[in-house]
């Protein structure tokens, strides 16, 4: 099979010629039809991640995908050789950008049924990291105000949408071109962050989620209400993240990484939180109702065939090509 590969940190990606996998017990294998692209890839590529995830290179890249099952480990119950499914692989195991994954059954939902495949795998790894952040970071619940940085993006699109389907009052920032459509996705509240500034219609929220980092999460963490949480997914890690990787060892680290935010978080009576999204089949299939509701729709970008991969990646972010999340196909 063909498998795009980072063979050394900060050095193009490669495509290399493998065998198909064969699935250990609790895995499935997958022929992947569709895979998404996020920032996490090239992040994963230079090198950032490389003392806390320590790949043993060269690894196959790829954190998303949509696909057909086509062989089971011993022990999987839930899924069948034939299966349409999506998922978003564990950290640990990534391998989206390849003809075909192994991947263990506990991170594997089946697709909903509405979507084609590009669709499907441009949700796993947006949506449940929304989940994560209005369900465990924080509790959205019906009446509570939500502020989403960059709701145009793969990751805002989707969080939108999903603080939506919990019952908030939705605000969010986006550039000029895509105000409409951030109000199409359902936010109540849309700020063009090129020509307005936020601070002058988002007050007293009870969750903001941070998808920009640097001097915005000390900023948009003052529009928020006594009490109130903000949820960083790019800033300064917190100690909660220390027990997520299993590295208590390091929670000395992460508390020290995290003191400005705490400080500002505490002068302003709200808390700080950081999140690192995890794998999670259970989730997918939870999130799958409201998929095929068609409440929580993707935004597609732009869809390419996998062959375009290596050149497209490192473009990510950096080309113009509209609103949501962009896809390559396999098959
Ligand atoms: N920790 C986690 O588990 C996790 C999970 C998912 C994503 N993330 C991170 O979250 C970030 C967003 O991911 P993504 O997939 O949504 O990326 P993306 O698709 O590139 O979207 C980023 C969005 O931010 C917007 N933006 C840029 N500057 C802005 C500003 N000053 N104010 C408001 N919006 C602004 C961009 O809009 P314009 O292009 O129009 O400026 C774009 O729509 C990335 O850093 C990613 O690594 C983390």
């Amino acid at each position: 099979m063909k498998a795009l590969t980072l063979r050394k940190y900060n050095q193009p990606l490669v495509w290399n010629e493998m065998p198909i996998p064969t699935p250990r017990a609790g895995e499935i294998v997958i022929q992947v039809h569709a895979a998404g692209l996020n920032p996490l890839d090239n992040m994963i590529a230079r090198g950032q991640f490389a003392l806390l995830f320590p790949y043993r290179l060269p690894q196959v890249m790829g954190n998303e995908l949509a696909g057909v099952v086509t062989a089971i480990g011993t022990g999987v119950k839930k899924f069948k050789v034939g299966d349409e499914v999506f998922t978003r692989p564990d950290i640990h195991h990534l391998g989206a950008f390849a003809t075909y994954v192994a991947v263990s059954a506990e991170d594997v939902a089946h697709k909903p049924r509405n979507l084609t495949m590009v669709e499907a795998a441009a949700l796993p790894l947006v949506t449940l990291t929304a989940i994560q952040a209005f369900t465990e970071k924080t509790h959205v619940k019906p009446g509570m105000k939500v502020f989403i940085q960059g709701g145009a993006g793969g990751l805002g699109s989707v969080a939108i949408q999903v603080a939506k389907h919990l019952g908030a009052t939705v605000a969010t920032t986006v550039s000029t071109h895509d105000v409409e459509i951030a109000r199409t996705l359902g936010a109540d509240i849309v700020v063009d962050y090129r020509t307005q500034k936020y601070e002058d219609y988002v007050q007293n929220f009870d969750v903001v989620l941070d998808t920009l980092g640097g001097n915005e999460t000390f900023r948009s963490m003052k529009v928020l209400k006594a009490g109130g949480t903000l949820v960083s997914v790019i800033g300064s890690p917190d100690t909660d993240f220390a027990d997520q990787l299993g590295k208590p060892i390091v929670k000395p680290l992460m508390w020290w990484a995290g003191r400005k935010e705490r400080k500002a978080a505490r002068q302003q009576g709200v808390t700080y939180k950081f999140l690192f999204m995890r794998a999670s089949g259970q989730q997918l299939a939870d999130i799958t109702p409201a998929i095929e509701s068609g409440a929580i729709r993707p935004l597609i970008a732009q869809s390419f065939p996998a062959e375009k991969l290596a050149e497209e990646l490192p473009q990510l972010g950096k080309k113009k090509t509209g609103p949501g999340k962009t896809v390559a196909t396999f098959v």
